[in-house]
């Protein structure tokens, strides 16, 4: 049996009781719509813990005014029933109403590394995912938390915002699973008509362009961000958002690469913005 938890007070109490019980608890937290990104990262989970909390919340407050919260997918049923044949204990799911009651005023930021790439066109979008995340860690107060590499400043937010504020969880990323062309799983592919969805794969080839530049001995940014550039821009339907090369730890801009550095892409598709990386290393 896999229990779904709608109740706050319920969810913490439980974890309460499992702590005591002396088991490693392990939150992975989701919007739902599963795919097997996600349950790669419950697979992770169930290897590193003995007790595994998902959370399915479509968190309001990451979303700005103009984003699709009203169209994201939203599945409760079906999302059960996975977690339930991997083998989770708890679906935890809370209402919009009981995570942001009426006065609720409370936000946490992560200044700097929140501002770059996704931050530039998604302002208030880390701070909304740092105060749900933060609320998550304290209502299920797990030893572990797993998220997807494949929203890598995202990660790379968390991990900053857990030392800062000494929270004792050990933050662990899962590698980014891949559609059979490269596409990278994420929700928002179904968004994609069969035009988009096909050439949406340029994303990944031009990722993979930029690796075999880098084996080849290029480590100039500027020369392999131009190349991932070229690539996409010989996709009709691909509108670049940005296409930048950072450090994994600050997110800044790196001119050369040096040891390894992240490369970060968001590129739309028609109504829809995809996100997707690779490491770099020289
Ligand atoms: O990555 C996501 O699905 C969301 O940003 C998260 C971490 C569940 C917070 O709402």
């Amino acid at each position: 049996m896999i229990e779904v938890i709608t109740d706050i007070e319920e969810m913490n109490r439980l974890s309460r009781e499992k702590r005591s019980e002396g088991a490693r608890i392990c939150l992975v937290p989701t919007m739902g719509a599963l795919h097997e990104g996600h349950l790669s990262l419950v697979r992770i989970a169930l290897e590193k813990a003995d007790f595994i909390v998902v959370s399915i919340f479509v968190n309001p407050t990451q979303f700005g005014q103009q984003e699709d919260i009203d169209i994201y997918p939203r599945d409760l049923k079906s999302d059960t029933e996975k977690l339930y044949s991997l083998g989770a204990h708890v679906v935890f799911a809370p209402g919009s109403s009981s995570m942001y009651p009426k006065g609720y005023s409370t936000f946490v930021s992560v200044e700097g590394l929140s501002e770059g790439l996704c931050g530039r066109s998604r302002p208030v979008h880390f701070r909304g995912v740092t105060t749900v995340v933060n609320k998550l860690f304290v209502i299920v107060n797990p030893h572990i938390a797993v998220f997807g590499r494949k929203d890598a400043q995202q990660l790379a937010v968390i991990r900053r915002m857990t030392e800062d504020l000494n929270m004792d969880i050990e933050i662990t990323g899962g590698p980014i699973i891949r559609e059979e062309d490269g596409l990278a799983m994420s929700s928002r592919n179904s968004y994609l008509n069969e035009q988009e969805r096909k050439q949406a794969a340029v994303i990944y080839r031009s990722l993979c362009a930029a690796e075999t530049l880098v084996k080849s001995g290029v480590k100039t940014s500027d020369n392999i961000i131009s190349k991932v550039r070229n690539i996409l821009e010989e996709t009709a339907m691909a509108k670049i958002e940005y296409i930048d090369i950072v450090d994994v730890d600050s997110m800044k801009s790196v001119d050369d690469i040096s040891g390894s550095a992240l490369l970060a892409v968001a590129v739309w598709f028609g109504k829809t913005r995809l996100i997707d990386n690779v490491i770099l290393t020289v």
